[in-house]
């Protein structure tokens, strides 16, 4: 007999033929009502036995854990809470698990906290909430790839094991199978590189930028969707060692058109995961409507979290300028009682998360675009802009995230960008490639990336970046 999907079960009408679906017992009721779950859905389809034709010894295997497989007919629920349910005819243990042994887990019934959730990662996809968020992050996996294939985007593989710096702010992992206990030393007791894998230092790729631009001036349009590390000792809940990253590359787009494709793109892929993830989304609002309760009045979200997504579709994100950002700043409330940690005195300072949320949350109300920010504070491939101090930088900041995309143009003109690595002390010998496109067939063109975690963390709902990538890298912890 062929093995039925719980989503399409629930969607079919009562039938006297016979179904079999296996999945996962969520719970045992009255020795009657088994709560079955598949991973199809986050809905679970209710099993009804009658007791009395079943023996006892098997009955005691349905336990809340145990993955089973029921055969039975679908008919007319006579509860509430679903339509159909199956009246069960027989039923297989396929794993038992143990209660006692459940017990000690997050697998037993009751609430356990999202921290007790992170230490068993391994079991957290069998709750509903890392159910909900796992199957959201898939289709917006999904989203992304058919906004870019359907715009007539490339898709390229950029590489992970790499020699260059993308983002020049030296936070690599080294790659590297020399001896760590005795490396292969130079005359002076430095590392001999030369003596490795690659002949030369490597590291994980920290951004697949650089690369991307090469394909782009060849393409056209490209985009990258990798995994890309930082070894930034961040312990926020917005930072991950390991994390993907969504990287467009246009050639002929300046940046204004830059923005004008983070906005249609990000605005795509919400519309997308509304409308095919509505039982997740729903389960997804009600749980953070239950974790603010918790909260103080004033730290609600004014929003329930659908309707923060329909308010991003249907507003344009506000564009301006880092300058004017600067002066909003130096003037609001928060700088002027001396609330933020970080006072805003003079043009050039770095924004923190707490000036980007400012901004988005309290100023705005929306999401907002920085763009030409100081050239100082910025990475050397992006474009000088003709004051000479700004760069045709832009940042994408969200409501609850802070910086969701960063991106640029690029800065095309060869003699401008040589001079530029000098100063920041990037050595030319690694990048001369990067170079060479300058030197041949040059243009204008841009691109960014968007952290496709912390996109998640949006359209989730959820609080902590470490709950919404399966098995999350932070300093101190890459188990599993
Ligand atoms: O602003 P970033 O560093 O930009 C770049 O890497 C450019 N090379 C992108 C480009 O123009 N092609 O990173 C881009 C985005 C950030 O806006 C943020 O969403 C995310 O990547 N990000 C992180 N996400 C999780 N953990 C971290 N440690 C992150 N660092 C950046
Ligand atoms: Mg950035």
């Amino acid at each position: 007999m062929q093995r039925s999907e719980i989503i399409d079960v629930l969607q079919s009408n009562p039938s006297p033929n016979q179904i079999l679906v296996s999945g996962w017992v969520r719970s045992f009721r009255s020795n009657r009502f088994i709560a079955l779950n598949d991973g199809s859905t986050i809905k679970n389809v209710q099993c009804v036995i009658d007791f009395e034709n079943f023996e006892e010894s098997l009955l005691k295997k349905i336990t809340t854990g145990a993955a089973i497989t029921v055969v039975g007919e679908l008919v007319k629920s006579q509860g509430q809470g679903q339509s159909v349910e199956i009246q069960v005819s027989n039923v297989e243990i396929l794993g038992e698990a143990d209660p006692e042994e459940v017990k000690l887990t997050i697998l037993s019934p009751k609430k356990h906290s999202l921290e007790t959730l992170r230490e068993q990662a391994h079991l957290r996809i069998r709750t509903n909430t890392f159910g909900a968020v796992m199957r959201l992050r898939s289709k917006l996996a999904f989203a992304i790839h058919e906004y870019f294939q359907k715009n007539g985007f490339y898709y390229m593989h950029t590489p992970i094991i790499t020699g260059s710096d993308a983002e020049g702010a030296g936070e690599m992992f080294r790659v590297t199978n020399l001896d760590a206990k005795k490396p292969p030393l130079h005359e002076d007791g430095s590392v001999n590189y030369k003596q490795d894998f690659f002949e030369k230092e490597t590291n994980l790729t920290v951004s697949g930028q650089l690369e991307a631009e090469t394909y782009a001036m060849g393409l056209g349009k490209v985009y990258t969707f990798g995994p890309t590390f930082r070894a930034e000792n961040s312990n926020t809940s917005r930072h991950l060692a390991e994390f993907w990253m969504i990287e467009p590359e246009v050639a002929f787009n300046d940046l204004a058109a830059n923005m004008d494709l983070a906005e249609d793109f990000i605005k795509y892929v919400i519309q997308y995961a509304i409308d095919h993830c509505q039982d997740d989304l729903e389960f997804l609002e009600n749980r953070l409507l239950e974790e603010e309760k918790n909260k103080p009045q004033a730290e609600r979200s004014e929003m329930s979290l659908r309707n923060k997504l329909r308010f991003v579709l249907e507003n344009n994100f506000v564009r301006i300028s880092y300058t004017e950002a600067i002066d909003i700043l130096k003037n609001s409330a928060p700088n002027k009682k001396k609330k933020f940690k970080y006072l805003i005195e003079e043009w050039g300072a770095d924004l923190q998360s707490e000036h980007e949320r400012f901004l988005v949350e309290k100023h705005f109300k929306c999401p907002v675009i920085l763009y030409d920010y100081p050239a100082k504070i910025k990475a050397f491939y992006m474009r000088l802009n003709e004051d000479e101090k700004t760069v045709r930088a832009m940042d994408v900041l969200f409501p609850g995230i802070g910086e969701i995309v960063g991106g640029s143009q690029r800065e095309e003109r060869y003699e401008v960008l040589k001079k530029k690595m000098e100063v920041m002390g990037i050595p030319e010998e690694e990048l001369y490639w990067y170079l060479d496109l300058r030197k041949f067939g040059t243009c204008v063109h841009s691109g960014f990336g968007l952290g496709f975690e912390r996109l998640v963390l949006f359209v989730t709902g959820m609080g902590n970046i470490r709950d919404v990538i399966p098995y999350p890298r932070t300093p101190g912890n890459a188990e599993f």
